[in-house]
């Protein structure tokens, strides 16, 4: 059967209040946090759908069946994840958080801990896609390494959840709509024209940047993310529903430094998820911000 006669096949053949959906669904969230609520059920579907044309598979049940008893359902859950996790994303999406690092974030930092006579700067990117955040911020580091940064190193570990997102980050092969915000005095210093309108990640940029995979609902891995100046988790928890948020800013917080800093994307905010951090707000965004002293227990943060 071609891929395409079964896909067409699964997705006439099923309904999305097949049961078999709804534990996919918890599944689903039970492992990466992502939640679907039942108005986006037709999404997991149709994700659902393309991984069960390609196994050959023709209903929900058994597809569950694929994910939860066969012998290659760790493997499977990773691919349906591969489906679902799909995330936009181009450089210099954010540019007013990028002003704020460099002029108010990264000079704090430095004061810090060249009280201390550190002088490494650790960024995450946390929910990267295919690179783009961390080969932006590795842009931005690079200008400044001769005067605000001399004297420092650097270096970005970037994780996500998708293997193929990874995969593209790590070949740091970039079009028109990833680079559109990317001046053409960036592009030139940076990247190399391999031709057919794409341009190349030079090792200048690549060097600081470390891809994994990470998911941030694996409790048994984020604890073991320690000493960062700043996470930047943009555009990610809007995957997440409140319990699923809380447990990774949890995780964020310990992962800080004291005096460290947690960017999320524009349209997202902490409000009512957590209140460990301090809200700071600079020109034209905002910031959460570790306490450098935390507070005594049952005290007042
Ligand atoms: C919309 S993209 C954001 C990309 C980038 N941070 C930005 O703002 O441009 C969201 C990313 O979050 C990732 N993601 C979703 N759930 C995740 C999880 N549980 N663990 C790790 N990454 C996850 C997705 O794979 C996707 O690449």
């Amino acid at each position: 059967m071609s891929s395409q006669t079964a896909t067409a096949q699964a997705l006439s053949t099923t309904t999305l209040a097949d049961p078999a959906f709804l534990k996919i669904r918890d599944l689903i969230y039970a492992i990466a946090g992502i939640y679907h609520s039942q108005e986006k059920i037709y999404l997991l579907a149709a994700r659902c759908a393309r991984r069960m044309a390609a196994l050959g598979v023709a209903t929900p049940a058994e597809y569950l069946d694929h994910l939860t008893t066969r012998g290659n359902r760790t493997a499977e859950l990773r691919l349906l994840l591969n489906e679902i996790t799909i995330g936009e994303t181009y450089m210099f999406r954010h540019p007013t958080q990028l002003d704020a690092l460099r002029d108010v974030v990264i000079p704090q930092i430095l004061e810090a801990k060249n009280q201390i006579g550190l002088k490494k700067l650790r960024f995450w990117c946390a929910g990267c896609s295919t690179g783009e955040e961390p080969h932006t911020l590795s842009m931005l580091l690079l200008e400044h390494k001769d005067k605000l940064l001399a004297g420092w190193t650097f270096d970005i570990l970037a994780t996500d959840l998708n293997d193929n997102s990874l995969e593209s980050a790590r070949a740091g092969i970039y079009g028109e709509y990833a680079l559109r915000n990317t001046t053409p005095a960036l592009r030139r210093k940076y990247f190399t024209d391999i031709g057919d309108k794409k341009l190349k990640a030079n090792d200048q940029l690549r060097a600081h940047i470390r891809f994994d995979r990470l998911n941030l609902s694996d409790d048994s891995k984020m604890v073991f993310q320690r000493g960062f100046d700043v996470i930047f988790c943009c555009n990610v928890l809007i995957y997440f529903d409140l319990a699923s948020k809380r447990r990774v800013v949890q995780h964020f917080y310990s992962n800080l430094m004291p005096g460290g800093y947690l960017f999320l994307g524009q349209a997202e905010s902490l409000y009512q998820v957590d209140d460990s951090f301090k809200l700071v707000h600079f020109a034209g965004t905002t910031g959460y911000r570790k306490p450098i002293a935390v507070p005594p227990a049952g005290g007042k943060k």
